[in-house]
């Protein structure tokens, strides 16, 4: 199974993120709140792909709102971008999560390959219509579905790659046009972290990349 039955052809993005509605592409819908499209300008020169959306995500639907949202708007504001210019969005549309205990929070799970490549036809679909000139891929899941899995963030952090010509990135976007990508840490490592202030910068210093040679 994949979404691909359940994406719309050719859609606006707000008839995607209807659609995203009814997707059953793989198993995650079950036990969760809702899909949690991709949010931001159809014209957005930027896009972002994080993993997938977290429990405050999952309630709100909306992307990045949680606290790795927080961290994240912080590392753009530092690396002087401007998150209501950008388009951003997860590789995985539905909460991965193991059922919490009474009261607690519910668990995030990391999704595996095959919901990646099951989620892939909603992220090729925001590509057609934002059409990026740059894009940002947070953490390996990100950088796995669009790049491969092969891609090593910890070895290729920071540096702009031509996209999606690279060599291994996946079939599915033969087609989106030339843009630049850069990879780095995914904003909830850097709450896992010991130094948590040494991974800050350096999801800092790779987003600054985006911006050319300084
Ligand atoms: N982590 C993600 O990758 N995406 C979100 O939307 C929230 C947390
Ligand atoms: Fe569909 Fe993606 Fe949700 Fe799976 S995670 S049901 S493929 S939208």
């Amino acid at each position: 199974m994949t979404a691909a039955e359940f994406v719309p052809d050719h859609g606006s993005l707000d008839e995607l993120r209807t659609a995203v509605q009814g997707c059953r592409g793989c198993g995650l819908y079950q036990d969760t709140t809702q899909a949690v499209f991709g949010e931001g300008p159809e014209d957005a020169r930027i896009l972002v792909v994080g993993e997938q959306p977290g429990d405050v995500e999952d309630r709100r639907g909306r992307p990045f709102v949680g606290p790795a949202g927080k961290v994240l708007d912080r590392a753009f504001a530092e690396a002087g971008l401007d998150r209501t210019t950008m388009y951003l969005t997860n590789a995985v549309k539905h909460f991965k999560h193991r059922p919490a205990a009474a009261g607690k929070r519910r668990l995030h799970q990391t999704p595996d390959r095959s919901e990646i490549v099951a989620c892939r036809p909603w992220l090729v679909a925001e590509f057609e219509v934002v059409r990026p000139a740059q894009v940002v891929a947070l953490g390996a899941t990100a950088a796995k579905a669009l790049l491969g899995p092969s891609f090593r963030v910890t070895k290729q952090h920071g540096v702009p790659l031509p996209w999606p010509s690279s060599a291994d990135r996946p079939e599915d976007f033969n087609g989106a046009p030339e843009a630049v990508l850069v990879a780095t840490i995914h904003p909830s490592a850097v709450l896992r972290a010991d130094d948590r202030e040494a991974m800050f910068a350096g999801m800092v210093e790779d987003l600054k990349a985006l911006r050319g040679p300084a």
